[in-house]
């Protein structure tokens, strides 16, 4: 295992039943609050690609993809939960491990030629990216790939982002 898949694991807590009974909850905030891990995942999520937009996803992958781009001197678009987005949108929905959601991001987000990387925090069922992907793709856009802190393999959520390049910082 690397460096930075150790930082990342050792500084990830699970948090049994929440937000229902059952779910195993991915609670990034110990290592958003360390000032080493939190820069070296920024680093490396800033260095995956050339891109002109870093997506993120709301809420987390704010949190990861705002920075990454700041780094990376990249645009930023927030793909956001429907109602929240004041402009005109293309909306996809999709299923959670929990629930189900509709994301909305802003028509004219990007340029017609922009190359964008995807950032979140897990990749779990795959149907928050996938929805995301989707929505990018309408815009006109180009997914370079999707970059998350955690694939949790065993949900399989890569199978449903149909060969689209995907960067687990950390693989569980
Ligand atoms: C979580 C997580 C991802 C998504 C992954 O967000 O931050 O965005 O679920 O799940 P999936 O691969 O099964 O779609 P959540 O919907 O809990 O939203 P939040 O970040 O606003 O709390």
């Amino acid at each position: 295992m690397s460096d930075l898949s150790r930082l990342i694991l050792d500084r990830i807590r699970d948090v049994p039943d929440y937000p229902q009974p059952g779910v195993m909850f991915k609670d990034i905030t110990p290592l958003l609050a360390d000032p080493g891990a939190f820069a070296a995942v920024t680093d490396e999520l800033a260095g995956l690609h050339e891109v002109d937009k870093i997506v993120g996803i709301e809420a987390r992958g704010f949190i990861l993809g705002a920075p990454a781009a700041y780094k990376a001197r990249a645009g930023f678009v927030p793909v956001r939960k429907k109602g929240k987005l004041p402009a005109e949108t293309f909306e996809a929905s999709y299923d959670l491990e929990y629930g189900s959601a509709v994301v909305e991001v802003h028509r004219d987000a990007f340029a017609p030629d922009d190359r964008v990387l995807i950032v979140d925090d897990v990749l779990a069922t795959g149907g928050t990216a996938r929805a995301t992907v989707e929505l990018v793709r309408r815009t006109g856009a180009e997914v370079v790939a999707v970059a998350v802190l955690m694939e949790l393999a065993f949900l399989k959520g890569r199978e449903r982002l149909d060969g689209v390049k995907v960067h687990p910082l950390v693989v569980v």
